[in-house]
């Protein structure tokens, strides 16, 4: 009985230290809980918020602000944008002035920009980025690659483009079938060159056009791993390898039947966007703009400024 006795005890100690052990690492574990919980990405601007409505005159809705991961959540089109958890200020544009610092300042407004509410629309079908990030870096992805990278001002500039620019390629993700819109200057350009260039005696797109050349009609797809970038110069992206290509064909692909355009960069520029803007997207036919009112949009009056003026790019292509 005794040698039980001394055995049960020698248990108990053991016992005791794994109990010890177990509830340092489960404090351990509370601790770094919270470390998260309070070092979020987020937090520092969601304090900051409610106080910047109060400022402004909006005390009721700084009082009803509540801290947390918030979303737009559209599954219609694939959508979960959680980029306004930082970007809180996106729909106070007529509260809250333009100067104040990003991630709080509110969404620049315009009279095409209002056609797309937010609660509509979410950020990623215009901005890119990976929309159920909750970090800049993740919101933010990348920034290498043309796959769906949030198409910021670096990766624009790297590219010799503006974002505003670059922003065009995902527009016409809808815009496809508009013969030019308000605002999309770049397409437009990038649209009238197709024609002009006759594209469309060698390639098809969308069911027309001549089989001399591959199809183009989602050439955004395309898997820039399976170019041949041996006489493309700088990064290893659909974007560059189309720029050279469509400046001169001949030194890109030896051997093609395709003319040398001889484009000016921003031509070249400009219709690679279009090109890119041409891939198999999840967009119901609500979120496809009737062309006929881009038309009648695009017909100047004297009060209008949306005639398009091909603007030339900041910056010569980079590399
Ligand atoms: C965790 C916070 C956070 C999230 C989430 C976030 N952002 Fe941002 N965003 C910022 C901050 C901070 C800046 C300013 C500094 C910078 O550019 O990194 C910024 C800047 C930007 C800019 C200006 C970029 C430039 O190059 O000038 C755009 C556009 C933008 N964000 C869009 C988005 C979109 C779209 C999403 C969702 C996919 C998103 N953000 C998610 C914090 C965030
Ligand atoms: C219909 C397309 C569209 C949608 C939807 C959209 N944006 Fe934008 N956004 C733009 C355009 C265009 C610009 C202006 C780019 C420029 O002029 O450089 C812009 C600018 C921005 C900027 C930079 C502002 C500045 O002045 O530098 C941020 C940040 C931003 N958007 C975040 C968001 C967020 C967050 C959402 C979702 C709530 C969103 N956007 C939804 C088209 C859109
Ligand atoms: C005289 C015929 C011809 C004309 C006109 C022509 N192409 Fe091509 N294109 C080709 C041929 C042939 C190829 C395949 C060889 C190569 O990659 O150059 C090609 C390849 C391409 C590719 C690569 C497609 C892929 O998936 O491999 C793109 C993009 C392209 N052309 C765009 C254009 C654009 C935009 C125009 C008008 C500005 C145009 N082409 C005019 C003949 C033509
Ligand atoms: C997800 C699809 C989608 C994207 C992306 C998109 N739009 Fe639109 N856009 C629409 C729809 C749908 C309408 C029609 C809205 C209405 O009339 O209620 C529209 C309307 C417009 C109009 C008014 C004239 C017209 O065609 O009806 C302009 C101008 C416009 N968009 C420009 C842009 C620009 C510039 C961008 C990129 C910054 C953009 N759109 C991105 C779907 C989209």
């Amino acid at each position: 009985m005794e040698e039980m006795g001394d055995k049960n005890e020698s248990f108990e100690a053991k016992d005791f230290g794994w109990l010890v052990a177990m509830s340092m690492l489960f404090f351990a574990l509370v601790v770094v809980g919270f470390w998260f919980e309070f070092s979020t990405d987020w937090g520092t601007y969601q304090q900051e918020f409610p106080q910047l409505l109060g400022h402004y005159g909006k005390v009721e809705d700084a009082r009803d602000f509540r801290a947390g991961i918030k979303q737009i959540w559209i599954p219609k089109i694939g959508v979960t944008d959680r980029c306004i958890t930082c970007h809180l200020g996106y729909e106070w544009s007529s509260v809250l002035p333009a100067t104040i610092a990003e991630p709080l300042k509110p969404h620049p407004m315009n009279d095409w920009l209002v056609k797309h509410e937010f609660s509509r629309f979410g950020c990623t079908p215009c901005h890119g980025g990976d929309g159920s990030a909750t970090t800049v870096a993740g919101a933010h992805q990348g920034g290498r690659g043309w796959d769906d990278p949030m198409l910021s001002r670096a990766l624009a500039g790297q590219n010799g483009l503006t974002m505003n620019e670059m922003i065009q390629m995902r527009c016409n993700f809808c815009h496809r079938h508009d013969a030019a819109t308000p605002a999309m200057e770049e397409i437009n350009l990038a649209k009238q060159l197709v024609k002009k260039k006759k594209c469309m005696v060698c390639h098809v797109v969308e069911g027309r056009g001549g089989t001399t050349g591959p199809e183009l009609t989602y050439e955004g797809d395309r898997n820039p791993e399976l170019l041949n970038f041996a006489y493309v110069h700088g990064e290893r992206t659909l974007f560059n390898w189309n720029v050279q290509h469509l400046t001169q064909a001949s030194v890109v692909s030896p051997r093609t039947q395709m003319p040398d355009f001889n484009l000016k960069p921003e031509e070249s520029r400009a219709l690679t966007l279009l090109l890119l803007s041409w891939r198999r997207l999840p967009y119901p036919p609500e979120y496809i703009p009737d062309p006929e009112v881009a038309a009648a949009a695009m017909q100047p009056s004297p009060t209008s400024t949306a005639t398009p003026t091909p603007t030339p790019a900041a910056t010569p292509i980079a590399r």
